[in-house]
């Protein structure tokens, strides 16, 4: 997986050196590119914002010097769209009246390389009769397996899916705003020319810019690459992730009895039956407590007896699709 990062603080992103992801780049899973947003500016000031059309506060960044960088990055010739709506949200379907080309592209689960959506209707087609892409018509629109994602407060929350879904991408390129925000005409362009462009918010505060965001985010999806995580198994087990998106219950290491607290005595009973349904339950009962919203997103005709015995006795119904709090 490639990724590039664009920002005007790319030495913030030199926290992906450390740790595990750094571990991943020298192995070669993922390489990491962050470039200064700035080098692609021709004015001796580097200026990459102006003042906002229809006035306000703060400042707006650029839409020709974010156009110049990700055009190079995403292989772009620069070409003028005036059938593009500025108004359109990205999460709707087409930007463009007609000629679209572009739409989601990258499935869970599609292994990188296959063929996207750049060509949506083409798509099965092309994979059946397994014709080539003609080079000049390649490098039309960009690479299907790229997807450009710019964090934005104003935008859909980032979740597990996303992240699961992104790692399966070849190539992906972060443009991190900062002031007020870019000129919302560029994803929109982007998605214009038929790549498979993002906005996410990564939780409800604001941050002075996307560089914090794009590193958790970053995160969240390399960690999902297979060949990044010493024990795969990891993975699955945690909150949010499977078909029962909990919270997790709690974990207790060694002594049993630390400053006179003792672990739950049937953790230590060393009937795992028992231990993974006390486990169980737990799960159930802090994510009611805690997220209620989460269970109200399970299905009901996925839980055991036993976990849906649990549910009905912290107060759920669970006779319908999903629970409902009575
Ligand atoms: Cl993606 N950007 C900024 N600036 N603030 C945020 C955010 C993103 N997500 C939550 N707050």
């Amino acid at each position: 997986m490639l990724i590039d990062i664009v920002s005007v603080f790319p030495e913030y992103f030199s926290v992906l050196d450390l740790s595990l992801l750094g571990k991943a780049q020298s192995k070669g899973l993922v390489e990491v590119r962050a470039h200064n947003l700035r080098d692609w500016t021709h004015d001796v000031h580097h200026s990459v914002d102006d003042t906002p059309v229809g006035g306000g506060a703060g400042m707006v960044m650029k839409p020709a010097v974010w156009a110049e960088c990700l055009d190079e990055l995403l292989g772009l010739e620069p070409v003028d769209m005036p059938q593009v709506d500025p108004t359109a949200e990205l999460w709707d379907e087409p930007v463009v009246g007609g000629d679209t080309t572009g739409g989601d592209t990258i499935d869970e689960g599609t292994a990188k390389g296959a063929d996207g959506a750049a060509k949506p209707d083409d798509a099965v087609v092309s994979e059946s009769v397994s014709e080539p892409v003609p080079l000049a018509e390649a490098s039309e629109s960009a690479d299907s397996d790229t997807v450009l994602i710019f964090p934005n407060p104003s935008a859909p929350l980032f979740t597990q899916r996303d992240a699961t879904q992104l790692s399966h991408a070849g190539h992906l390129v972060f443009g991190c705003g900062r002031y007020e925000g870019y000129d919302a005409r560029v994803p929109r362009y982007y998605k214009a020319r038929g790549v498979d462009v993002r906005e996410y918010s990564i939780g409800d505060y604001v941050l002075n810019g996307g560089e914090v965001a794009v590193s958790v985010m970053l995160e969240a999806i390399t960690r999902l690459l297979p060949g990044f995580m010493g024990n795969p198994d990891s993975i699955v087990e945690e909150s949010y992730t499977g078909s029962n998106a909990l919270l997790e219950h709690l974990q207790y290491t060694r002594p049993t009895t630390w400053r006179g607290i003792s672990v739950p005595e049937v953790l230590t009973s060393g009937d795992h039956g028992k231990v993974d349904r006390y486990r169980r339950d737990q799960a159930l009962a802090r994510t009611a407590d805690i997220r209620p919203d989460l269970i109200e997103k399970l299905d009901c005709t996925a839980l055991s007896k036993a976990d849906r015995k649990t549910l009905i006795a912290l107060g759920w119904e669970v006779s319908g699709r999903n629970p409902r709090r009575l």
